[in-house]
């Protein structure tokens, strides 16, 4: 198995560290715009094994994309992070034009890669790779739900003063201030977090999951990693393992949950093929409509970018 990670900034370093780590591969490239910057924290990485005890092999390169030829799965994590004061789509403009140019150079030397996107605005530029790639919506999607549901389990996890390995949950719509937790979705080993919590404790969790993302950038001025990371790296694990495991993951939609033409997060399979199926749950009313008010939040930035490709054909 060949897996690459475009980016060695604070994501794309952290997901490749966790990837080695698990010997998900045995070849794994890391590419940076960067002179000798993935060169040299894949050296560092690779100095790890001895004591980690891996032998994935590091290549680090800088912008040259013939090293990556033949990936099974690349992550892109190129892009600038956010800063306080900065929503994900404040990004939308610079990390466009960065996600379309890696994703052209990834599609020419890995025709058959799985794509999983981590840039941000998130939904909106798996997007912009699906539009470039031009594959298979189930080989480019994004990783955004296993993060916020990873937020929310550990807000959860404190909360009850239990192991956040117990709880279980599933979390949909975009990656944004409009995602949708779902509560009636959420169990602490199989019992429903509803008989454990009081209400205004669990709508304070959901709220601060919604902004977990925001709340890290303001505490450390620039957005998270060891969390990001970890998430797209068990993403991949999933496909190179084939492990069948349901994560909620940013899909493209046809139809399903009433959504047509957008990237928004569902519940899906995921195994060797990427996004094996989305599994549609019977949401009650008040869940579909915060599900659709997200989806329109997402079509409103997915139409920015669409304005932008209009605009520089
Ligand atoms: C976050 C960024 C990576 O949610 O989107 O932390």
């Amino acid at each position: 198995m060949k897996v690459t990670v475009v980016g060695a900034g604070n994501v794309g370093a952290t997901c490749a560290d966790v990837i080695a780590h698990k010997e998900l591969c045995n070849e794994l490239v890391v590419v940076d715009i960067k002179e000798n910057f993935a060169e040299g924290k894949c050296l560092d990485m690779w100095q790890t094994a001895p004591i980690n005890m891996y032998d994935t092999r590091l290549t680090g390169s800088t912008n040259d994309y013939s090293k990556t030829a033949n990936s099974d799965v690349v992550v892109i994590t190129s892009g600038l992070p956010r800063k306080p004061g900065m929503s994900r789509d404040d990004l939308i403009s610079t990390n466009a034009g960065i996600v379309r140019s890696v994703t052209e150079n990834i599609i020419k030397h890995s025709p058959n890669c799985i794509i999983i996107v981590v840039s941000n605005p998130l939904d909106v530029m798996t997007y912009c790779a699906y539009l470039t790639a031009k594959v298979d919506s189930k080989r480019v999607f994004g990783m955004a739900g296993i993060l916020d549901t990873a937020r929310y389990r550990a807000f959860l996890a404190t909360e009850l003063n239990v192991s956040p390995k117990d709880i279980q949950a599933v979390l949909m719509g975009g990656h944004g201030d409009t995602m949708v937790p779902l509560p009636r979705y959420t169990t602490v080993g199989g019992i429903p977090v509803t008989e454990l919590i009081a209400e205004d404790k669990l709508n304070a969790i959901v709220q601060r999951t919604k902004t977990g993302g925001g709340e890290i950038v303001n505490l450390l001025g620039t957005s998270a990693w060891y969390a990001p990371g970890a998430a797209a790296a068990q993403m991949v694990e999933a496909i190179v393992r084939d492990q069948r495991r349901v994560f909620p993951v940013c899909a493209w939609l046809d139809g399903e949950y009433g959504q047509k033409d957008v990237f928004l997060g569902v519940p899906v399979i995921l195994g060797k093929n990427g996004i094996e199926k989305i599994i549609e749950l019977q949401l009650n009313g008040e869940e579909k409509k915060l599900l659709d008010d997200s989806s329109v939040a997402v079509k409103e930035v997915m139409s920015v970018l669409d304005k932008m490709n209009t605009e520089t054909v």
